[in-house]
């Protein structure tokens, strides 16, 4: 017979383990992970939605499985400052939320580890990473979020195509965030490579579009209340963003897409390189893939479409089906993150009035 305290050991493995099913359906346990005896029963998150839904998740996470949860809403470009900054002592457990192409940059470099759920498995493969270097959590797609008292006032009708956007009658009209920050900005200056057929055509639109452009806001969201507030008569933001903007009372609000395609994001969640409580972080990966966890967003006015086909959709959740969307590559995004970003800002946001 053990000696008792290998049987206590062996009672408080089993604990774990029912613990780790009741929380995430299938989530795996992670008693026997040498990894979890560092854990300190606690996960960071660096959040990447709106204040809202990060507090909604990381509360009910914590109701579910009694690991407490901490978050920090950041941009994406912020998320992977913060990384590289605490490569070293990492300050986050898992990122949350955010688009994928920001993950592959961290991927890059090495700011994330690999980390396949059980829970990906109902995952589509086109919103996961093969690789488990990060998995989708929810889709969202860009679209133009128009004050149509201020356009009335000014005589131009919605933009119904990034065509439409350089018209001189929106000059310091329009509200977008910068990409290096923004991930929703990011999104659209990669939509722009996409139907401009590479970075050059893309810089060369977004110039164009430069004398439109009230301010390059640090967050993706920001312009949904410039617009709202008619500081700008268009924001181009993810769509989802517009309705819960409306939602909150701003009725000016309405909602186009661009006719050549637009550009869509799937939000991310992954594990942080070298995370000081990795069993406590993989439970959250696991339980942010069930349908319960990506129903959460519905309730407090996050309306992106969910990545797991069994949670059930709000009726004020896109249609993906009837908008045309661009060929987004996420991995190519990604990859070309850095060096794409760093030319928007010398070559449009800094560059020299002519
Ligand atoms: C909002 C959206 C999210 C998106 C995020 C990106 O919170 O609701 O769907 O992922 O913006 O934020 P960022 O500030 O990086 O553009």
């Amino acid at each position: 017979m053990a000696p008792p305290q290998h049987r206590r050991v062996r009672a408080v493995l089993v604990l774990l383990a029912a613990t780790a099913l009741a929380a995430g359906g299938c989530a795996r346990s992670d008693a026997g992970n040498p990894a979890s005896a560092k854990d300190s029963g606690k996960v960071v998150v660096a959040c990447g939605a709106t204040e809202e839904w990060c507090s909604a998740m990381t509360t009910r996470f914590t109701k579910e499985t009694g690991i407490k949860a901490e978050f920090v809403r950041l941009s994406s470009g912020e998320t992977v400052a913060r990384l590289q900054a605490g490569k070293a002592n990492p300050e986050f457990d898992v990122w949350h939320g955010g688009p994928a192409d920001g993950f592959v940059a961290a991927g890059e470099q090495g700011l994330l580890d690999p980390y396949v759920s059980a829970n990906a498995a109902t995952i589509p493969a086109r919103y996961k990473d093969p690789t488990g270097l990060w998995t989708g959590v929810y889709v969202g797609v860009l679209g133009f979020c128009n004050n149509t008292k201020i356009l009335a006032e000014k005589k131009v009708a919605a933009p119904r195509s990034w065509q439409d956007l350089l018209n001189p009658g929106l000059a310091k009209d329009v509200g977008i965030a910068h990409p290096s920050t923004s991930g929703t900005a990011y999104t659209m200056l990669w939509t722009q490579t996409a139907l401009h057929q590479g970075a050059d055509g893309a810089l060369d639109y977004m110039k164009r579009l430069h004398p439109n452009v009230l301010q390059y806001s640090k967050s993706g969201i920001a312009p949904a209340q410039q617009a709202a507030r008619g500081e700008v008569g268009v924001g181009v933001i993810f769509s989802h963003d517009c309705v819960a903007t409306q939602e909150q009372g701003f009725k000016d609000l309405s909602l186009t897409f661009p006719s050549e395609g637009t550009g869509y994001e799937v939000g991310g969640v992954a594990l942080v390189h070298g995370a000081h409580n990795p069993s406590s972080a993989r439970r959250y990966i696991d339980w942010t893939l069930t349908p319960a966890a990506q129903e959460i967003g519905p309730t407090v006015k996050s309306y992106q479409v969910p990545t797991n086909p069994q949670a059930k959709l709000s009726d004020k959740t896109v249609d993906l089906s009837q908008v045309k969307l661009v060929d987004y590559d996420v991995a190519a995004a990604g990859r070309a993150k850095k060096d794409l970003t760093k030319r928007f800002d010398a070559e449009v946001a800094q560059a020299p009035k002519s």
